[in-house]
């Protein structure tokens, strides 16, 4: 059965019920990558429900996206920790280098930045994730030789390229211990 809003909902059928909605967004943003208005309109249907009321939901949370990702994704954490070691000038540079649209993709639709809380890895702030990987002690300079990296290679940068900067937070975890 293919992926998406109507083969996921289809597997529910008789099922559903209103409570389920976030659940339910959670799942067919996962399969699909974003809810589209189309998905939307599926599980309003579903759910007998207007269709006003599950836009109201989805957009209410942060978690959900409302168009297709990037190819490559970027979380700056906002959280205390980051915010106080200068989180906010990072999002910002990220802004204008990339060219930011309000649904927070690039210009040429690459990347996708989005504003999240702590990421967990406070002792290395300010933070960001990059595909997954966590880069710590940036500034606008290291998070620029990052994306030039990026950019030359066509692909991640690797964290071994930046030995100040790319520290999960399980490494520093267990060297405090
Ligand atoms: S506040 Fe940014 S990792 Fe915790």
């Amino acid at each position: 059965m293919a992926a998406g809003a109507d083969a996921i909902i289809a597997e529910r059928e008789g099922e559903l019920t209103r409570e389920q909605m976030i659940p339910l967004l959670q799942e067919i943003q996962a399969a699909e990558g974003f809810l589209s208005a189309e998905a939307m309109i599926t599980v309003a249907d579903a759910l007998e429900t207007p269709v006003s009321r599950v836009y109201g939901v989805a957009t209410f949370y942060n978690q959900f996206r409302f168009a297709p990702v990037g190819e490559h994704v970027i979380e700056v954490c906002r959280g205390t920790a980051c915010h106080v070691k200068q989180s906010l000038a990072l999002a910002q540079h990220l802004e204008r280098r990339l060219h930011l649209r309000d649904d927070g993709n690039s210009a040429d639709g690459r990347y996708t930045v989005v504003r999240v809380a702590c990421l967990g890895a406070c002792s290395i702030a300010p933070v960001i994730k990059l595909d997954g990987a966590f880069y710590g002690h940036l500034t606008t300079e290291k998070l620029d030789a990052l994306l030039d990296e990026l950019e030359a290679d066509g692909d991640a940068a690797k964290p071994d390229a930046f030995p100040s900067a790319a520290r999960a937070p399980e490494e520093q975890r267990d060297e405090a211990a």
